[in-house]
């Protein structure tokens, strides 16, 4: 039994780790009984202009506003870049892998120093102020991670977009955000095709412009990543390497309070739009660093390579602030993992030697798929820790990463964290925690979970339940932009006093926390948080659809697959051939490519319960044709939907 199975630390492992058992044992009473001291030592891994005095403040009930070292003062590019130069500013901060083998990159702490404090310049100039946002929509490259940590030294707000969200999900993000300025680019490489960006962002704008009251945004600088040849609106629109070469490479960082917000990153919830989490400065920083050196057991001079798009709150901690703040060097490659062969991954980590590499399982599975021909000919011998993020991963996965991959050597970490927590919260800290295949283990110290069954009370022990957090922790998101009741009501309304993750998890005997999955209505489709709500808004923006709900369906590799239930306006469901393709093809138009649900069945009505309420849980039953489990379907209005369906799957 894959539950069973346990990988204890291995003795040679301990002995050199940052933290061993005991030391983890110590940390985790101190910043139990002491909070403060234990978060305002944690705090002095940081470069603060002016030290805290204080810890964390306030509680996770009312108003729910919490603040941490709220009379500290620092700026995160210079705890990423300027701590390192007096005596590492000749070591890579960053290693750029292109999609073509040969376009290759090495930046230095001073390089990227240089760098960041042009672009910082290049945006004061074009009336970039603190507390502005600043967004991004680029590919995979040097200038996505400039661009964050110019904005930081400016104490601009970085809004970060996933380059494969559609002109419609970029506009609606620009507007929720008030963004003055986006940087973005020609076009990306994606497995050998072009992703034409500008022209992306010039629909969005143009959407953008066109919504009422107008929108902030000014300026735009387009980064050229395939040199292609494209439109530039006089005014507008500037070439990002003329005015950086240009720039004064000097900027003095801005003086920040550790509550100075420090980015907004979008993600989907169980209901409405995309919501923009917002994360401070000092707190964020010191968890992303903090918990990037313990559970990867991190070494200046490292080479890490989290595989996370930027866009992501993983390429955010894990890409850019944690690694760089710990002196580590990371790895960002342009390209998707099989192309042009399967083996890619693996070779570029003995190409570049990476010690430590963070995935989901998504891409494991898929990996394994093409094992074990990909792997060989690579040794992977430079690997010292393995780590998964993004969604449960099976036994057989894990143990696949950690025998084939890692050759048996390497802890494999499955951690456990959201956007909303800015880091990792659950993860076996690899010198000190032994790991159980398809368990994120213990939380870190410090991080307090609650497991509250369906009826709100919190469960002690072996149990299961909803996985709740007690006690604010340093990294926690602090609001939804613009919406602080939002904020509340999502995350501390559902069980009052505990932040409430959407997850569901169950804690075994050893105190191992193994999450379930969401049991909102979040689907995690390959790692990617994807609201069912907004994936029927997007089919309601189709002039056939009536109505739509849209469901998780269990997925050999992607984890979760959406499946999308669709009624038309005319009522029927024989509607013209090759209407379901179309309308997935138009979710993906509306929202972005990965999106598109896999699955789209017409059908006449929805099952829903007198109060007009779909029955979600009917509908999944139905999809993966599990019609005979289909449980009590009296509370429905109209029972007979349910049979009416089940008939249409059949045929
Ligand atoms: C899921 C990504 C199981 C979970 C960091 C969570 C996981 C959502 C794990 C957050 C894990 C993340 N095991 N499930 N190790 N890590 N999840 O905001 O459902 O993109 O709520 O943050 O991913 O996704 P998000």
């Amino acid at each position: 039994m894959a539950d069973e199975m346990i990988f204890h630390v291995k003795p040679s492992f301990a002995a050199s780790a940052r933290v061993n058992a005991s030391r983890f044992g110590v940390m985790t009473n101190h910043a139990m009984q002491n909070p403060d001291p234990y978060w305002l030592e944690q705090a002095r891994r940081l470069d603060w202009f002016r030290f805290p005095e204080l810890a964390g403040n306030g509680s996770f009930d009312g108003d729910v506003r919490t603040s941490w070292f709220s009379d500290g003062t620092l700026n995160a590019s210079v705890n990423c870049l300027d701590r390192h130069l007096a005596e590492n500013g000749g070591r890579t901060a960053l290693i750029w892998q292109g999609e073509v083998e040969d376009a290759v990159r090495h930046v230095t702490f001073r390089a990227l120093h240089e760098e960041v404090c042009r672009l910082a310049n290049v945006l004061k100039g074009l009336g970039v102020e603190r507390g502005d946002r600043v967004a991004t929509y680029l590919p995979m490259v040097v200038e996505g991670v400039v661009a964050m940590l110019a904005c930081a030294r400016i104490g601009a707000v970085h809004v970060v977009m996933f380059a494969g969200f559609s002109a419609s999900g970029v506009a609606g993000r620009l507007r929720d955000c008030g963004a003055k300025l986006l940087i973005t680019a020609d076009e990306g490489r994606r497995g050998g095709k072009r992703i034409p960006l500008k022209t992306i962002t010039d629909q969005a704008l143009l959407e953008l412009d066109g919504a009422s009251g107008g929108s902030p945004l000014h300026t735009v600088l387009v980064v050229s990543v395939t040199g292609a040849d494209v439109p530039m609106q006089a005014g507008r629109d500037h070439d990002y390497a003329a005015l950086v070469a240009a720039a004064n490479p000097n900027c003095e960082p801005e003086i920040m309070q550790a509550e100075d917000p420090l980015m907004i990153l979008y993600t989907s919830g169980s209901t409405g739009a995309p919501k923009g989490v917002l994360h401070t400065t000092g707190g964020y920083l010191l968890w992303a660093s903090l918990t990037q050196e313990i559970v990867f057991d991190h070494r200046a001079g490292d080479v890490f390579w989290c595989t996370a798009d930027l866009g992501w709150v993983t390429g955010h901690s894990y890409v850019v602030y944690g690694p760089l703040t710990n002196g580590g060097t990371t790895f960002l490659f342009e390209g998707t993992p099989s192309w042009p062969e399967p083996g890619r991954w693996w070779r570029l980590i003995d190409k570049h030697q990476v010690n430590c590499f963070y995935t989901a399982p998504t891409a494991i599975r898929a990996l394994m798929r093409e094992a074990p021909a990909s792997l060989s000919d690579t040794s992977r011998a430079s690997l010292r820790v393995l780590g998964s993020v993004g969604e449960p991963i099976n036994a057989e996965a894990w143990l696949w990463y950690s025998q084939a991959v890692g050759g048996g050597r390497c802890p494999v970490v499955d951690t456990w964290w959201q956007t909303e927590t800015g880091g990792i919260m659950i993860a076996p800290l690899p010198g000190a925690v032994a790991q159980k295949p398809g368990s994120a283990t213990l939380p870190l110290p410090g991080i307090c979970p609650v497991l509250v069954n369906d009826k709100g009370i919190p469960q002690h022990g072996e149990s299961e339940g909803h996985l709740c957090i007690d006690r604010p922790w340093p990294g926690q998101a602090r609001t939804i932009w613009g919406d602080h009741a939002r904020f509340v009501q999502t995350y501390f309304s559902t069980y009052p006093g505990l932040y409430f993750s959407g997850d569901g998890a169950r804690r075994d005997a050893d105190g191992y926390y193994w999450i379930t999955g969401r049991v909102d209505d979040v689907i995690n489709v390959s790692g990617h948080r994807i609201g069912s709500a907004e994936v029927e808004a997007a089919f309601g923006t189709h002039d056939k659809v009536a109505e739509s709900a849209v469901v998780g369906i269990p997925h050999d590799v992607k984890g979760q697959a959406l499946a999308a239930f669709v009624v038309l306006k005319t009522g029927g469901e024989d509607a013209d051939a090759g209407l379901e393709a179309e309308l997935a093809r138009h979710v993906g138009q509306e929202l972005g490519r990965y999106a598109a649900p896999d699955l789209v069945i017409l059908a006449s009505e929805l099952p829903k319960t007198r109060s007009g309420k779909i029955m979600r849980r009917i509908l999944r039953k139905i999809a993966t044709g599990e019609h005979d489990q289909l449980g009590d379907v009296s509370t429905l209005a109209d029972p007979s939907v349910v049979q009416a369906l089940v008939e249409r799957m059949k045929r």
